[in-house]
């Protein structure tokens, strides 16, 4: 895949460290040794040092040159607590809380970015969304000017008739359940500029709905309307049209008809799901029924990159994400 070759060399050339909290996980330690040998980035495993080497001797991985952070015993946990302190005081949030919060690692990776002794993590081999998230929303929190963290997918369908030579981007498939107008506004800024970014595409985006321009009349489709007519005065220059059904978004024919005056409708290449619920199963229904691949969550709108594993993950997908975690990495830090 031509992107995933440009976004590797990207990250080789970056070299940018990203943290990996689930040191000991046996696919991420093989994970490690191939990013390491591929020079994709500077890894820090965080964990027990001994448990760490232990576990990586048993699967015959080489990890050497590769930094391994204990959050149990690290000089920093003292700054990194009153960070915490300084920063969620308000919500009651102790000295002695904050401390007994570091031992996780997955707080413990948000603080070293926010602290700035890492620019990226890569988290959810054996976590699930929710606690992976909640410690990068409240510690490393939003990039400014954007109020709303949302993930997005790579999909590599086979027919390269759709989206831009089959590849399309979706959203939010992983973060806001029931996302309001305002909110899907943002998203589609959001994934339009990853699109941009990962995927070096030219953005159109269709905002998905069970109507097109006009034929339901719902409270739904209103939805829609009004979060296209946002995004817009978000970003004028922005191609975006809804709202729309998949069919008009996707297939040139279908959208000439039901959208002759659109210029996303039948050439659409990122799709804005009006909701988690659809935007999740959408593309796991694609990967499955479609034996699409599928990359991500990208996460989108964070001040440092952070991404989620699905529990699920290959090796493969851990060196991909790293790769991709680098690239957003290097694009914030420019
Ligand atoms: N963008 C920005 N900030 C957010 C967002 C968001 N999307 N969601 C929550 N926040 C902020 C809140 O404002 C809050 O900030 P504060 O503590 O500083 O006031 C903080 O994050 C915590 O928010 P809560 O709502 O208290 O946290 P919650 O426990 O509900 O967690 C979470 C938020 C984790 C994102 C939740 O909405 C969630 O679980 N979403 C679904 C994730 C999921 O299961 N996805 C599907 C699987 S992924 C896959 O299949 C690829």
């Amino acid at each position: 895949m031509e992107i995933l070759e440009r976004v590797f060399q990207n990250a080789q050339k970056n070299q940018k460290r990203i943290v990996l909290p689930e040191g000991t996980e046996p696919r991420t330690l093989k994970a490690t040794e191939i990013i390491v040998s591929q020079k994709l980035a500077q890894l820090i495993l965080l964990g027990n040092p001994e448990e760490i080497k232990k576990e990586a001797k048993s699967l015959g991985v080489t990890i050497d040159g590769v930094t391994i952070v204990d959050p149990k015993t690290d000089s920093k946990r003292e700054t990194y607590a009153n960070l915490m302190v300084e920063m969620r005081k308000s919500k009651g949030l102790t000295k002695e809380a904050a401390l007994d919060l570091l031992n996780d690692p997955l707080y413990f990776a948000c603080l070293m970015i926010k602290n700035g002794d890492a620019d990226g993590e890569l988290a959810g081999a054996i976590n699930a969304t929710g606690d992976v998230l909640r410690p990068a929303l409240q510690y490393v929190k939003t990039m400014p000017g954007v109020s709303v963290v949302s993930g997005a997918f790579l999909m590599f369908v086979k027919d390269h008739q759709y989206g831009e030579n089959g590849i399309l981007v979706f959203a939010d498939c992983a973060v806001m359940p029931d996302p309001n107008e305002q909110q899907l506004a943002e998203i589609a800024v959001t994934t339009a500029k990853t699109a941009k970014t990962l995927a070096g595409m030219d953005p159109r985006v269709a905002m998905l709905s069970f109507s097109t321009m006009g034929s339901a009349q719902h409270a739904l489709v209103d939805k829609m309307v009004n979060a296209t007519r946002i995004a817009k005065e978000m970003d004028p220059s922005l191609k975006i049209d809804g709202e729309m059904q998949l069919d008009a978004a996707l297939v040139p024919e279908v959208g000439r008809l039901k959208a002759p005056k659109s210029e996303v409708a039948g050439k659409a290449n990122v799709l804005v799901f009006p909701g988690l619920e659809a935007a999740n199963i959408g593309y796991k229904l694609v990967q499955r029924l479609g034996n699409a691949e599928a990359i991500g969550p990208v996460l989108q709108g964070m001040a440092a990159p952070i991404n989620d594993l699905s529990r699920g993950c290959s090796v493969n997908d851990i060196v991909n994400m790293v790769a991709i975690t680098a690239n957003q990495a290097a694009a914030l830090f420019k």
